[in-house]
Formats: C-alpha cells, structure tokens, sequence
C-alpha cells in the first residue's frame, strides 16, 4: 500500500522532524500537538532546518514546497481524518500513549496503521484499547530524525504482516534503514544492547572506581565513541527521563511481566533511575537544559566538556566494555536480534565507530569474560546477576 497522507501527534523534539522527513518526502502532513504555541515553534524549526538542507543542496524540493505539505492542528479529529498512517510522538506515558491511540482509532479511517515513536515502552500495552490491534506497530526513530539514519521497527504478539511491510516500505522511502527488534521487551533492541554500558558507566563511578571525567576519557579516547556516557547523560537530560520512564515500565510490567525477562537487569537499572538519576534530577543537575550536571553549562548552552586525554590511560576499557557486550549478548541469546542487527543499531542509532560485537577481538574473549567474573566477584547487591556470563559469550570463549 502506497502511503500518501500521514499524521504525527505531537510536535515536539521528534514529531517536528518526523513530519519535516515525511513532507521531504513528498508525502502530505498533518501535524498536530495539543499545544498552539508547540505547533509554531514546531514550523519555526522545519523552517530553519529545511533552509539549512536547501543551501546545502540536500533537498529537492524549495523549503516552501515542503513546508506547504505540512499542516498543523490540534484538532485531532480534522487531523486524522484522512490519513492512512498515524505516528505518535507525545510525551513517554504508558497510559497517555494507550488513551490517545484508541481516540485516533475511532477517528481516523478503518486500517489506518497506528505507529508509536516510543523510545521503550511495550507495544503491546500500547496497544491495549485500540481494538484492530494488528495495526499498531512500534517505529522508533533516532534523535534528530532528519539526520539520523536508522528508524527501529517493534512488532507486538499482534502486529500483523501487511502493517510490518506497509511500515518498512515507508522507512525505505524516507531514505532510511531499518532492524526489526524481534520481541517487545523493555528498551526493544538499540537501546538495550547499549543500555549495559550505561549501568556499568554509573556503576562504576558510583564504586568510586573512577569519576566521570576518568570513564568519559576512556570511552572518548580509548574506545572511540562520540560521547562518554556521562557527556551523553547530560546532553539527553536523561536523569529527568528515565526515572520518569520506570514508572511507566512498572505500570506494563504488573499486565506485561514477559516485557523485562532479565530481573536482575530490571534490579539494577531501577536502582540507579531511583537511588541516583531521580535525586540528580530533584537537585536540577539535569545536564544542558538546567545548566548543570555532571559537567557545567554556562547559559544552558551545550558546550562539549574539555576531558584531558591523559585520563583515559587510568582505566582499562575492558571494565566498561565487559558488561556492555554481555548485556548485548543478552539481545542475542533471549531472541531480541541478531549480531548483525545489534552492530547495525550501534552504528547507526548511536554512530559507534563499529558494531559493539566487533569489538571482542580487542579485547580478546578470555579476558571479557575473566572480567565480568571478577566483577561478578566484587557486586554490590544491586547488581547481583547482571554480570553473570551471557551463554553467548561463554560459547564464544569454549
Ligand atoms: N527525544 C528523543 O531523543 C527521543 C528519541 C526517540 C524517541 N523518543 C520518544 O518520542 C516521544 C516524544 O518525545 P519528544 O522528545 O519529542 O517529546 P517532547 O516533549 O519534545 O514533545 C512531545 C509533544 O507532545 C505533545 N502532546 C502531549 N500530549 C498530547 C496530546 N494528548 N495530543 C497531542 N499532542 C500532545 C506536547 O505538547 C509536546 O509538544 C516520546 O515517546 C519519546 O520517548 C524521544
């Protein structure tokens, strides 16, 4: 099915560039937010970055073509009344998500796919009123869209065939590439074969092992990512988001307990979103947007922090490294992706240099998995189990 007419919902960060790719690729837009004064700094920002494209001769159309495309509303009835595709992109709320998708399916003509933006909630709970539930699908795309390269695709239990095709078509028109996360876990499948590295990232500077500056040093120097974690948790605001996001994720988990397979994992990220990210958040050390964070930012403006090379010889990147492949390796082992599909998602969700696999040969098998047991050895309770060996490395290392 040829798709001509979409709706986003929600008109923020993400839903403004996702109408801006849609329109840029010839299709027409309906743009809708509750919010009037969202809905014009929404055009105000398509605006800009449609110029942008134009100087740099990256767009075919002229930016008022594309911009004639798109039209903004927060009347949701007008706005969904003739489209064939629907993406929300309003706030990370399990129960916002599932009222409003339900709304849009008594609105909008029968067979309309219903997409969710969701960075890690269950599609299948979304899902959970809309009753052609076969319709709704996960399309979860890379901050900024316009330039990121990757849109991951979630199928609930109920997805069916027809909407899967209709939604990788559609990516494969907007000039994008796509993984197909294979289950609806928590996180789904890019940012859960990253999200190990982030627990280890806080773990370790929570143990006093080494301090921020130290970890960021070694991941930007030594491991070649483009951001240290810490770099990366304050350019995202993530101590505002993911303690907000838990809540969420608790209220799917008491219908959904299958959408966290890994209690440990679940253990020890709840930990550090209540025990450190919650309290950060509560002090305003929320990163860029507050001024402060793990770095300073004078005037809330993102200035990348100075982290003095030498730093990075303090630490062995296999400390960090360990962990983040064995929570990969989980993806792999419980049927989330393949190897192939997690490299692909480091690369081009999250521009690693390479896939996080790749990266075994570096450090050698033996001493990622001698590692992890060490750290096994040393855990404080609340990462009891996440460092247990994944059977995928330990297959690697027989
Ligand atoms: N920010 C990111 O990097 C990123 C990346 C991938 C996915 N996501 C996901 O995309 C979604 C949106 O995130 P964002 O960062 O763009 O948020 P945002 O806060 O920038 O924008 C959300 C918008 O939704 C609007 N909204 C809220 N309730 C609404 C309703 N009932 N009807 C219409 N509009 C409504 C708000 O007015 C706001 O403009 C979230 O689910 C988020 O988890 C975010």
């Amino acid at each position: 099915m040829s798709i001509e007419k979409i709706a986003v919902l929600g008109s923020g960060l993400m839903g403004h560039g996702i109408a801006q790719v849609a329109a840029m690729a010839g299709q027409t837009v309906s743009l809708i937010d509750k919010s009037e004064d969202a809905l014009a700094f929404a055009r105000q920002k398509m605006g800009d970055s449609l110029k942008r494209l134009a100087e740099k001769g990256r767009i075919k159309d002229t930016p008022e073509a594309v911009l004639g495309r798109i039209r903004t509303t927060s009347n949701l009835a007008d706005g969904v009344r003739d489209v064939q595709f629907v993406v929300e992109a309003v706030f990370e709320d399990i129960n916002l998500k599932r009222n409003l998708l339900a709304e849009v399916e008594g609105l909008a003509p029968k067979g309309t796919i219903l997409g969710t933006n969701t960075s890690g909630l269950s599609i299948r709970a979304i899902s959970g009123k809309v009753r052609a539930k076969e319709k709704v699908i996960g399309m979860h795309w890379m901050n900024p869209p316009q330039l990121m390269k990757l849109v991951e695709i979630i199928k609930s239990d109920k997805t069916d065939a027809p909407t899967l095709q209709t939604t990788l078509d559609l990516c494969t028109r907007y000039g994008k590439e796509t993984v197909i996360a294979q289950r609806d876990v928590w996180f789904f499948l890019a940012a859960r074969a990253r999200v190990g590295f982030s627990i280890e990232n806080c773990a370790m500077q929570l143990a006093k092992v080494a301090d921020h500056q130290t970890l960021d040093a070694v991941t930007r120097y030594r491991i070649g990512l483009p951001m240290g974690e810490f770099e990366l948790l304050d350019f995202t605001g993530a101590v505002d988001i993911r303690p907000k996001g838990l809540a969420s994720v608790e209220d799917i988990l008491k219908d959904y307990p299958d959408f966290e397979p890994w209690p440990e994992f679940r253990n020890a990220y709840s930990y550090l979103a209540k025990e450190v990210w919650a309290d950060m958040s509560a002090k305003g050390l929320s990163g860029v947007k507050s001024g402060q964070g793990f770095y300073p930012y004078p005037g809330r403006k993102y200035l990348k922090p100075d982290i003095p090379k030498e730093l990075a010889d303090k630490i062995d990147p296999v400390q960090l490294m360990a962990p983040a492949l064995n929570a990969a390796a989980w993806c792999v082992t419980n049927g989330v992706g393949s190897v192939e599909d997690v490299n692909k998602s480091m690369r081009l969700a999250f521009g690693w240099p390479k896939g996080i696999f790749d990266f075994v040969p570096d450090y050698g098998i033996k001493n990622i998995v001698d590692t992890l047991n060490a750290k096994a050895k040393a855990a404080p309770k609340w990462l009891d189990g996440f460092y247990r060996v994944d059977p995928l490395l330990a297959k690697w290392k027989a």
